[in-house]
């Protein structure tokens, strides 16, 4: 497993396995990986002969007032997590060999990003789209991996692939989860035990709601009313959004008779957490 850190060099060994018919799996991250990047790499691994994992924290999707300063790194520790799930290269930039100091070219997709985080975090799905275009056009993959908790990143990255062309095959891979139901994400390194055990309501909150979907509630307000009671139920836990929408054009739905999306945001204490599901019926 190798660690490169510039673009000409990443090309060229990308180029030679190419020119060998050999298939190239892509799994872009901001690194401090835990077992919800690891099922991506390995979900790549089964796929492609060779996988290429990205690890860069990107500045252009944080806000002024976000976490990009205190974002987790540890490379080392990152290494090794690519190296036991079957990743073959790691692409490592630093931001200058990612944006030169005249960069002005951005991507951005429209509609599917007015709601959900995209209202939360004012341009940060455009900082998403760039960074991923450009690392798009540096790996040339065949297949790139996603997860499915970043539901809207992964809804926006498909639809900007097909508007703009991009010749990758789009997988989406379920949330993984702790034991106790709170989906896996570097940033729950930020919490505290009393936050950590407070951050579960954000799981607990979403299966009330599918229970009450499978016994035949049909409503978006009433389901809406379930998991906003469950999470003011929490005193460390304020609510960013809670919202019901198509799982395709990811618009408010009141009624609720396709197949859905239930995306929440929290915060608890200063970590902003966010939790998904998709309901088919
Ligand atoms: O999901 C992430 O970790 C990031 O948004 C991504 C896709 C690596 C782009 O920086």
């Amino acid at each position: 497993m190798q660690i490169v850190n510039n673009i000409s060099d990443v090309r060229k060994i990308i180029k030679q396995w190419q020119r060998e018919g050999l298939s190239v799996g892509f799994v872009p991250t901001m690194g401090y990986l835990h077992e919800g990047h690891a099922s991506l790499i390995e979900a790549a691994n089964k796929e492609n002969a060779k996988v290429v994992v990205s690890i860069f924290v990107n500045p252009i999707q944080f806000g002024p007032k976000e976490d990009l300063d205190k974002y987790p790194r540890d490379l080392e520790r990152d290494s090794k997590i690519v190296e036991t799930s079957g990743g073959d290269l790691i692409f490592n930039p630093s931001p200058s060999e990612m944006y030169t100091e005249d960069f002005s070219s951005f991507v951005e997709v429209n509609s599917l990003t007015d709601g959900l985080c995209g209202a939360k975090r004012p341009g940060h799905f455009k900082g998403v789209c760039t960074v991923v275009t450009k690392l798009f056009n540096i790996v040339t993959p065949d297949k790139a991996y996603f997860g499915e908790k970043d539901a809207q990143q992964l809804a926006v990255i498909k639809k900007m692939v097909r508007d703009l062309n991009i010749p990758v095959e789009i997988i989406g891979c379920p949330i993984i989860r702790e034991n106790d139901g709170l989906a896996k994400s570097s940033r729950n390194v930020y919490l505290n035990s009393e936050e950590r055990a407070a951050a579960l309501v954000l799981s607990k909150s979403l299966e009330k709601a599918k229970e009450a979907l499978k016994s035949g509630e049909r409503s978006s307000e009433k389901i809406r009313d379930i998991i906003m009671g469950t999470l003011s139920s929490e005193p460390l836990a304020q609510i960013d959004y809670v919202e019901i929408v198509d799982s395709i054009s990811l618009t408010s739905i009141d009624y609720i008779e396709n197949s859905i999306l239930i995306a929440i945001a929290v915060f608890i204490g200063k970590t902003r957490l966010i939790d998904n599901f998709t309901f088919k019926l």
